[in-house]
C-alpha cells in the first residue's frame, strides 16, 4: 500500500465508530484564495471545491454520518461579482445533473437549507428535482445551504410562529425550543455535533446560528478545495476527544 493511502487507513481505523458526530456542518470557504494561489480564476477553485463535495459526501455516507450540512451559497454571497454568482449557481446545476443518481443511489435524502425561491429558475428546478426523487432515503441526510442565513431563518420562524399563532394553529404558551425547532430549515433533524472550517477564518459567516448552540468547532488552515478525506477523518478524531458538557460538570 502506498503511504498516503496507510495513513488514510490508520486514521480511519482511530475512528470510534460507537461515538461518531450525528450531525456534521461544513463551511465550504477559501475556493477563491486556492485559485488566486495557481493565478486561475475564483471559478476554478469553486470547481475544485466540487470535486472535494462529491468525495466527503461519499465519506461521511460510508462511515455512517447521518447528517451532513454543506454551506454552498450564503444571503450575504449576492454581494459578489455577478460573473461568480453565475458560475457558481452554473457548477450547482452541474453538480446535481452529474451526482443526483449516484446519491440516489447510495439512499442519499437531498435537502436544502435557505429560501431557494429566490435562486435563479434553472439551478432551482435542479435542486426541487432532487429534493424530490431523494425524499424518501434514508441512509444519509445531505443539506445544502443555498441563499441560507442564519439570521434569516430565525427572523422566517419568528414571521412564521406570529403567523400560526394569530391563525390560532399555536398557543404562544406552547413556544419553547422543541416547538421554535419545527420553523427551521433543520425540522426534525438533530443539530450539528460537528461543525467544521476551513481556509483559516475563525467565524461562522452566519451558519446555523440557532443550532450551533452547543456544537463542537473544527478551524482548518487549508482552503475547502485542499481538504481531503483524511481532514474529514482527523476531524472527527479531535471532536471525539472533546468533553461534551452542556453546561453540566
Ligand atoms: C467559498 O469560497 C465558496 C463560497 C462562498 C460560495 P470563497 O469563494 O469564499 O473563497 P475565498 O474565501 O474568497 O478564498
Ligand atoms: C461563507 O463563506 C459562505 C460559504 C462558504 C457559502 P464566505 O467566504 O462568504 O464568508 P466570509 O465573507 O469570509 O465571512
Ligand atoms: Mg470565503
Amino acid at each position: 500500500m502506498e503511504n498516503k493511502e496507510k495513513t488514510i487507513e490508520s486514521l480511519k481505523e482511530k475512528i470510534d465508530v460507537s461515538n461518531l458526530p450525528n450531525h456534521v456542518a461544513i463551511i465550504m470557504d477559501g475556493n477563491g484564495r486556492w485559485a488566486k494561489k495557481r493565478f486561475l480564476p475564483r471559478t476554478a477553485g469553486h470547481k475544485e471545491g466540487m470535486e472535494r463535495v462529491k468525495e466527503i459526501v461519499e465519506v461521511a455516507a460510508k462511515i455512517g454520518i447521518k447528517y451532513l450540512s454543506l454551506y454552498a451559497f450564503s444571503t450575504e454571497n449576492w454581494k459578489r461579482p455577478e460573473k461568480e454568482i453565475n458560475g457558481l449557481m452554473k457548477l450547482l446545476v452541474q453538480y446535481l445533473r452529474a451526482e443526483l443518481n449516484t446519491l440516489h443511489k447510495n439512499n442519499i435524502k437531498v435537502q436544502a437549507l435557505g429560501d431557494i425561491s429566490k435562486l435563479p429558475l434553472l439551478p432551482r428546478i435542479e435542486v426541487e428535482k432532487a429534493i424530490e426523487k431523494t425524499k424518501n432515503n434514508d441512509k444519509m441526510t445531505l443539506n445544502i445551504a443555498l441563499n441560507y442565513g442564519g439570521r434569516d431563518e430565525i427572523i422566517e420562524a419568528t414571521k412564521n410562529i406570529l403567523k400560526d399563532v394569530e391563525m390560532g394553529k399555536m398557543d404562544i404558551e406552547e413556544l419553547n425550543v422543541n416547538t421554535f425547532n419545527k420553523y427551521l430549515y433543520t425540522k426534525n433533524q438533530p443539530d450539528p455535533d460537528l461543525l467544521i472550517r476551513p481556509s483559516g477564518e475563525l467565524r461562522i459567516s452566519n451558519f446555523l446560528l440557532y443550532q450551533i448552540a452547543y456544537t463542537e468547532f473544527c478551524f482548518y488552515n487549508i482552503y475547502w478545495p485542499d481538504f481531503r478525506e483524511e481532514h474529514f477523518y482527523r476531524a472527527i478524531i479531535d471532536y471525539q476527544k472533546r468533553d461534551r458538557r452542556y453546561g453540566g460538570i
